[in-house]
């Protein structure tokens, strides 16, 4: 933590602030706006996904370069969005310029194997210690793979997740992603919420919530449910609540549980593989799972995912009891992509730049924070990280909830006004890239500063 001295923000104070910033942001944003405005004609809420419909409006995009990119009305941004955590090779990164170039003159699909997927599939397995890969298109696509497959392993249907961890849109995950206070049950027993209409409630009632950070919890819903547990699966950092970092020894145990009910282990390291260390979450923590659902940065800005696994869990597939498909898989512009990516620039170099820009966002943040007696702390995971708008360390939702979200939206206009682009939300986190520099991410911490100094006015 930054500071053990804290002073609570004055909530009158962050709600002027909003309101210029948002004037702010609004005045230098009209073409975005129309834009916005022409494409609700078309599209509900005038976005293709709808968590790219965030206020005070979306922020139409026009390009991007290394670290930086411009909006249609010609804003520049440092970019710490980074496409949800996508582009850890920055933008147009001349080595996939050249690699999907190259590519795509020699044709862009054929739903045909290619030489590429191997190279890939073996990378993924040297840095993820999973013998055997599938392909997939998005982080969706891999987690309802590796649950199908976690199915058909043990011949069992019901899935154990944690409150509030987002594993993508599909049915069977879509259970407690964020669930309304008044829906959400007792903390040590999550009720299962179906987070949109559409879902069918046999599918819900398949999947069974605990908390992070909980492994009592995670006993009891095993004993409530004695052979019926295909998977457990874990964000094991979580990153869609901000960051939540597991206990020291929690994946291990919850490992070890997972086992005794001879049930498999699922990562969803769409977010933390191959961003907080070469081999994720899984080289982090030091524990292997049974399976690996990757996406996002692993495809260097192309649709991509993979599923990786243990020989025997994943010869299902093999053994053709379990559908694994998809046109698109394994398509050769992603696996040229990927392959650069992981072969060409993700290297130990790379990982020695995210930790020292990590060092000067932490240092730099903790400063501001200290000095302005401010109840926020930082934490940093090489290319990624993030304030948490709370002095304690959040150990699940029910924490999560607790934090004042409008400081986070403060903060993001600060930032958006200030040529910083974050992710929108209140989960604040920041992905950086191989092509960020110094000046970059201290672009971000002055910003903040201002914020804290504007705070405390
Ligand atoms: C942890 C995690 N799993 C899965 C997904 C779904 O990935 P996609 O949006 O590529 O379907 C996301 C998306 O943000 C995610 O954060």
């Amino acid at each position: 933590m930054a500071t053990t001295k804290t002073r609570e923000v004055p909530t009158g104070r962050v709600s002027d602030l909003i309101a210029a910033e948002e004037d702010r942001f609004r005045q230098a944003r009209p073409r975005s706006h129309q834009l916005w405005t022409e494409a609700r004609e078309a599209l509900p809420r005038g976005v293709p996904s709808s968590f790219q419909d965030a206020a005070p409006q979306p922020i139409f995009m026009d390009r991007g370069k290394g670290s930086r990119v411009w909006d249609v009305d010609g804003n520049e941004y440092v970019d710490f969005h980074n496409g949800f955590g996508v582009m850890v090779v920055g933008h147009a990164h001349p080595k996939i310029v050249e690699a999907v170039r190259r590519r795509i003159e020699l044709g862009s699909h054929f739903a045909q194997p290619v030489e590429d997927d191997i190279v890939v599939a073996r990378e993924l397995a040297r840095r993820f210690g999973q013998p055997r890969w599938r392909f997939t298109n998005s982080g969706t696509e891999s987690t309802l793979d590796a649950v199908r497959i976690a199915r058909g392993f043990t011949g069992r249907d019901r899935l154990i997740k944690i409150e509030a961890s987002y594993h993508g849109h599909h049915d069977a995950l879509m259970v407690s992603v964020e669930p309304p206070p008044d829906r959400m049950g007792p903390p040590d027993q999550p009720a299962s919420f179906p987070q949109s209409e559409g879902i069918p409630r046999a599918v819900v009632e398949l999947t069974t919530v605990v908390p992070f950070n909980d492994v009592p919890a995670l006993e009891r819903a095993f004993a409530a449910h004695p052979g019926e547990v295909a998977a457990v699966i874990v964000e094991p950092a979580m990153m869609n609540v901000g960051i939540v970092l597991p206990d020291t020894g929690y994946l291990d145990k919850i490992k070890d549980l997972v086992h005794k009910h001879g049930a498999l282990l699922i990562f969803d390291e769409v977010k933390t593989g191959v961003t907080i260390a070469p081999g994720g979450a899984t080289e982090r923590f030091h524990v292997a799972p049974d399976l690996v659902a990757l996406a996002k940065a692993i495809g260097g800005g192309l649709p991509c995912g993979a599923v990786g696994g243990r020989d025997d869990v994943m010869g299902v597939i093999e053994e053709k009891r379990v559908a694994q498909m998809g046109t698109f898989n394994g398509n050769p512009l992603t696996m040229a992509a990927s392959k650069t990516t992981l072969l060409e620039i993700l290297d130990a170099k790379a990982y020695a730049h995210f930790d020292a820009l990590a060092e000067t966002l932490q240092g730099g943040l903790d400063e501001a924070i200290g000095h302005h007696e401010l109840p926020f702390h930082v934490i940093t995971l090489a290319a990624r990280g993030g304030v948490t708008y709370r002095a304690q360390r959040v150990r699940n939702y029910r924490d999560y909830l607790e934090i004042d979200k409008t400081l986070s939206y403060l903060s993001w206009l600060y930032q958006s006004n200030r040529g910083v682009l974050m992710a929108p939300g209140a989960e604040e986190n920041w992905t950086l890239s191989v092509q960020h520099s110094v000046d970059d991410v201290q672009r971000y911490v002055d910003n903040f500063t201002e914020m804290a100094r504007d705070l405390r006015q």
